[in-house]
């Protein structure tokens, strides 16, 4: 059988054209990478829960009404997902300071910001995802002001959901990094939220140990990284029969 037609690939997904138009497959990888790739490495069986913990997230922020590009799961490793055009901004939201912040400003890490603040970065890998401001966003057209807002207040919706969530299974939203797309439906546009939600895009502590339950422990070599990735999807109650066994290819669901 003809593979499909592959569009991008990135550090931890592929996308390929999906089977109908303004479909895409993504496909999640068990590859990681980190300061801008100078680290490089394998998480056995994280394309697997990420995967399941995305569709979980991203399902769950549909039911409350918020626009994403999720479709369905089509098997261990690929989502089907909607095309959109994606605005080239990570967004960042954070709660507790940790990771760049702390760096930056010199707050101890698990200091608790007095509200959620909101940071953009320029997606580009020549330039190392610079931090951009919402002057940068609009001067340079990368998004309009009326879709700048339209981001923000969704990125705290998704904020405060997200927080909610992860609360009631014991784990702390420290921060997390989400992408936005345009989507056209018939000649109207709207922004929906796009990529993947994981623990490769969030930070998540324990809240009694405070021990991280993200890609930190890849990042800064904690061990245990794939015990840190199943008990997220444990907690969530998505824990595949029989553990994230490394499946390589696509298994239908009916
Ligand atoms: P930072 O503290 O390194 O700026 O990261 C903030 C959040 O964004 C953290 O949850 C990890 C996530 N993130 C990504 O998903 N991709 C990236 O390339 C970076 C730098 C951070």
């Amino acid at each position: 059988m003809a593979r499909r037609r592959q569009i991008f690939e990135g550090k931890a997904k592929v996308l390929f054209e999906g089977p109908e138009p303004g479909t895409l497959v993504q496909y999640f990888k068990d590859d990681a990478s980190a300061f801008k790739n100078m680290k490089t490495g394998t998480i056995t069986g994280k394309g697997v829960l990420n995967n399941r913990i995305s569709e979980y997230l991203m399902t769950r922020l549909g039911d409350v009404g918020v626009p994403t590009h999720f479709m369905r799961r089509l098997n261990m490793r690929e989502q089907l997902v909607r095309e959109v055009e994606i605005i080239p901004v990570e967004v960042v939201v954070r709660n507790i300071s940790a990771g760049s912040l702390a760096k930056r400003f010199g707050v101890a890490e698990g200091t608790p910001l007095p509200r959620s603040i909101v940071e953009y970065c320029y997606k580009s890998n020549e330039l190392d995802d610079p931090m951009v401001s919402e002057e940068h966003i609009t001067a340079f057209g990368w998004a309009t002001p009326q879709e700048l807002d339209e981001i923000m207040s969704l990125a705290l919706r998704v904020n405060d959901f997200l927080s909610g969530l992860f609360l009631g299974i014991g784990i702390r939203l420290v921060d997390f990094r989400l992408e936005f797309g345009r989507l056209w439906e018939d000649d109207q546009m709207r922004i929906v939220l796009a990529d993947e939600i994981s623990p490769d895009s969030c930070r998540l502590w324990d809240i009694k140990t405070n021990e991280k339950m993200d890609k930190d422990r890849f990042r800064r070599d904690l061990g245990k990284v794939e015990e840190a990735y199943q008990e997220v999807a444990r907690r969530l109650g998505i824990l595949p029969e029989g553990g994230p066994r490394d499946m390589k290819g696509p298994e239908v669901m009916q």
